[in-house]
């Protein structure tokens, strides 16, 4: 099997914020943070804040009069977060739990996921706490993938489809919660401003490598049983041949609250 692809396993934090700087997760970060609009003065959460890649834009944006939390639930990752903000005055890292945040009442403006949703056990109990925590006429900014909008091109579309449906309900464990979201902030007492798809285009492997780590998800895939080694070998095989392809879509979910 090729070498083309990554095989150790990064360490988290290593990972995310190697994803955070690459041109997909650089362009669809823009239109989130363009939707989440924080202003000077605002308090602003960033609900599951991973290694902390967008606090310091989101302090610069609200200054020295507002304020930042980032809540996280890995306390290696909270820590990281920590030590790379320590220097603003005006963020805030907490380890804590999307489901049970622990906020009080009315507290923030604005809030924001970056694909945090997609990994809780129960997105509607999140949205229901966002809402909590969130002022009368706050607004939440969210950006999720929907991984069933995963395409990647080769010529066995079969295997192409097998692949593509282990990544959507075999790894991520809320793979279509982009295209939930709409609904899900209705029914958590939201109204839904604005719903902006983003796709990412991948036309050169190493790059979606790094974001999609194609050798462990398939390997993973090979031993949930939905490869056999022969298909892993001719699905990678290929994928390090020219030209390739790959395309997701994230979706830019902004609702807001009554004032
Ligand atoms: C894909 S990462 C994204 C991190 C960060 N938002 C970014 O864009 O770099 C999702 C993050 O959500 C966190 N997370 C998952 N479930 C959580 C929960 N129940 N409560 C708080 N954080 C959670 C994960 O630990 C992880 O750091």
């Amino acid at each position: 099997m090729t070498d083309l692809f990554e095989r150790a396993v990064p360490d988290p934090a290593a990972y995310l914020d190697q994803l955070a700087a690459t041109d997909a997760a650089r362009s669809y970060k823009g239109v989130l943070f363009d939707a989440l609009d924080a202003r000077p003065g605002a308090t602003v959460l960033d609900l599951g804040c991973g290694s902390g890649a967008d606090l310091a834009p989101l302090s610069e944006a609200v200054g020295p009069s507002g304020k930042v939390v980032g809540v996280e639930i890995r306390s290696e990752l909270a820590g990281r977060a920590r030590e790379r903000t320590g220097a603003a005055g005006n963020v805030h890292v907490v380890a804590g739990d999307l489901h049970a945040l622990p906020l009080p009442d009315g507290c923030a403006d604005l809030a924001r996921t970056d694909r945090g949703l997609q990994h809780v056990a129960d997105p509607a109990r999140a949205l229901a706490k966002a809402r909590r925590v969130l002022r009368p006429g706050g607004r939440l900014a969210m950006g999720e993938p929907d991984w069933d909008s995963l395409a990647i091109d080769h010529p066995d579309l079969g295997l192409a489809r097998a692949y593509t449906r282990h990544v959507a309900d075999g790894i991520v464990r809320k793979g279509t919660i982009g295209r939930q979201l709409p609904r899900l902030a209705r029914e958590a007492g939201f109204a839904v401003a604005a719903v902006v798809p983003v796709t990412s285009v991948f036309r050169e492997v190493e790059a979606a490598d790094r974001v999609l780590g194609l050798r462990r998800t398939t390997e993973r895939a090979v031993s949930a049983g939905r490869l056999s080694a022969a298909d892993a070998e001719r699905w990678l095989g290929h994928l390090a041949a020219e030209p390739f392809f790959a395309a997701v879509t994230l979706h830019i979910v902004v609702a807001e609250l009554a004032a």
